[in-house]
């Protein structure tokens, strides 16, 4: 992460997610209208004539938009997986939820109907955090989400339960935390103290869902995603650290989480997309370092 400037990759993905008009209804799993706000000056005018235009100029800027496709694709399947199961925890009666590595991430927002209320906090280095907030507030939109600024890797995890109570979590009751796209930026070390800073302020029903890039592809990740690759450790955010699927539910275990499902996108992508698009999250993997999404629970 560079100190100075929002994240990169968090304005990326907000994009993809933003450009999901792209998509023709049956291949849509999300919407996210404020996500284009994170595009930034390359992206931004090619997704206004697109979302605008009608007739030659929408298809040169659906054209000239064509090689972020396989990504927004993705992002339907990422984002939706982790919908499902937060909508589901909150269907159960659960009421907080925690949002790590927020980025533009704008569930508070997006789902706020569908939330029954539910507190969301939102966790994220804060030069990330103030662009957020002056996006939404630009749109002319509020978010009941509480902002919390923290560097994973420089600030004691072990002191996130405390700020988290200060700011009017409760540790006492079941916490759904959501960690979309985040662990493969962080060194193994944070990784750790982290799931362990969200055991000690998760009680006993709380789920954690996260992301995670198998270890291997970040050892090798083949020429086209090695090139992606290049991309995020040239804005200041390379890929650092991957898991072995094998060794993921002991490595919760002894952290106090039961892995429940550990989903591959090509598996979410085959069951909710029409078959072409579900080839195009597949055959993505050569340009993407595909995560896969990990629902554990709390034990004890
Ligand atoms: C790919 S973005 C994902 C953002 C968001 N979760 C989403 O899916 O839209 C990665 C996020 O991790 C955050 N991040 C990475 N390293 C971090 C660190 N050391 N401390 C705080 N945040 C960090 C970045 O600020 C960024 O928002």
């Amino acid at each position: 992460m560079l100190d100075h400037r929002p994240s990169f990759t968090a304005a990326f993905v907000a994009a993809c997610r933003g450009l999901t008009p792209m998509l023709p209804r049956e291949a849509r799993l999300i919407d996210d209208p404020l996500g284009l706000r994170f595009a930034g000056p390359w992206l931004t005018p090619l997704a206004r004539t697109l979302l605008s235009a009608r007739g030659p100029l929408r298809v040169a800027a659906q054209g000239a938009l064509l090689p972020v496709l396989p990504w927004v694709v993705y992002m339907q399947v990422r984002t939706r997986a982790i919908d499902e199961a937060l909508l589901a925890f909150v269907a159960e009666g659960g009421a907080q939820v925690v949002i790590l590595g927020a980025g533009f991430d704008t569930r508070a927002v997006r789902l706020a109907p569908r939330l029954g209320g539910a507190r969301v906090f939102e966790v994220d280095h804060p030069a990330t955090q103030a662009r957020k907030a002056a996006e939404l507030a630009a749109a002319g939109v509020t978010s009941d989400a509480v902002s919390l600024a923290w560097h994973f890797e420089r600030d004691p995890l072990a002191g996130l339960p405390a700020r988290l109570a200060e700011l009017g979590h409760d540790a006492a009751r079941p916490t759904f935390t959501v960690w979309e796209g985040v662990t493969m930026y962080l060194s193994a070390d944070a990784i750790a103290a982290t799931v362990e800073a969200i055991a000690a302020y998760s009680a006993p029903g709380s789920q954690l869902v996260f992301n995670y890039v198998r270890e291997d592809m970040v050892r090798s990740p083949g020429l086209l995603a090695g090139a992606a690759a290049l991309v995020v450790r040239a804005a200041g955010e390379p890929f650092r650290t991957g898991f072995d699927p094998a060794a993921l539910p002991a490595w919760l275990s002894v952290r106090g989480f039961r892995l429940l499902r550990d989903d591959d996108f090509d598996t979410l992508a085959t069951r909710w997309l029409p078959a072409a698009w579900a080839r195009l999250v597949r055959r993505g993997r050569r340009l993407i370092l595909v995560e896969r999404s990990a629902l554990s629970e709390r034990t004890g």
